[in-house]
């Protein structure tokens, strides 16, 4: 009787989640991703993804579904050694030309010449707010965990649950976030080497391929998208909404230490410290405090 209403309830529960449109993702590479480009050379079995790039072709996958708000996080050991001219792209992006896009790019680079990560954000088609950085690691030499944290009052993006860049919801004055589509997590490794290594300089060479990045423990822990019922489905503060819970409004003071340091040591590029390319006139969220 005990485990018959157990059951009753724990499908109830189930019921419930489905009608609200909120389903709790928590699936691996193979049960939530497929291959889009490359297929002769990538592969895909359970909890690991290899993307190849050689001179035929680079590969990508992409999951099959799309989300809005939560943690997008995947372990990834990129290509190592000579791996100028390459890129390895982890992002979140909508269709469309209105597009929102959230961006972890990892510039290759020669032996023992750091990588860079590239990120960025597209909100309504709009990108062109690149931050850029150096890891305070070696990131070919092993996995390390790469998080987008995403809900309606900010997007993080962690390295290692270290926050290096904050996106803020300051939708009041008039700046867009993106909270009105769903988006699908891509990934892929192309060659880039007409801009990705010091600028486009350094080119690929072919004679180290194939390159390999392999990507590990994919997890969506984020709210289906289900059309625009998601919109507020997904944003409601109920307890299975985990995003939405205070502690994920603002980062906590040691992640405001842990970003600062970021910033201070290991940023290369800010878009916001660009006035030249903005004519003066820096886009307004840079007057806003970022965290
Ligand atoms: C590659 O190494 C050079 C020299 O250290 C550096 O200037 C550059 O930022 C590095 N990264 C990329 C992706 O170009």
């Amino acid at each position: 009787m005990a485990a018959a209403s157990e059951k009753m309830f724990l499908a109830l529960l189930f019921i419930f989640f489905m009608a609200r449109g909120i389903i709790i993702v928590d699936a691996n590479f193979g049960k939530s991703m497929y291959l889009t480009w490359g297929t002769q050379h990538a592969s895909i079995q359970g909890e690991d993804l290899q993307l190849v790039l050689d001179q035929t072709s680079g590969s990508a996958a992409q999951t099959k579904i799309p989300f809005l708000f939560g943690s997008i996080e995947s372990k990834i050991k990129l290509v190592p050694n000579n791996s100028a001219g390459t890129v390895t792209a982890y992002y979140l992006s909508s269709t469309g030309s209105q597009h929102d896009e959230i961006d972890f790019e990892f510039l290759g680079n020669i032996s023992g010449q750091p990588y860079i990560v590239h990120t960025n954000i597209y909100t309504q088609g709009n990108g062109s707010k690149e931050q850029q950085f150096y890891l305070w690691f070696d990131p070919t030499a092993d996995f390390h965990n790469y998080t987008i944290h995403w809900n309606p009052t900010q997007v993080v993006w962690y390295i290692d649950s270290i926050p290096i860049r904050v996106f803020m919801n300051n939708e009041e004055e008039g700046i867009a976030y993106p909270n009105k589509q769903g988006m699908k997590v891509y990934t892929s490794l192309w060659n880039a080497d007409d801009w990705a290594t010091r600028g486009g300089l350094v080119k690929t060479n072919w004679t180290n391929a194939p390159f390999i990045a392999r990507l590990n423990r994919f997890r969506a822990r984020a709210c289906k998208w289900n059309g625009p019922i998601s919109i507020n489905n997904c944003a409601s503060n109920v307890p299975s909404n985990w995003w939405t819970s205070p502690i994920y409004k603002q980062l906590s003071y040691a992640q405001m230490g842990q970003l600062n340091w970021v910033r201070n040591n290991y940023m290369i590029y800010d878009y916001c410290k660009d006035t030249k390319r903005f004519n003066g006139q820096v886009p307004p969220e840079c007057f806003k405090t970022q965290f």
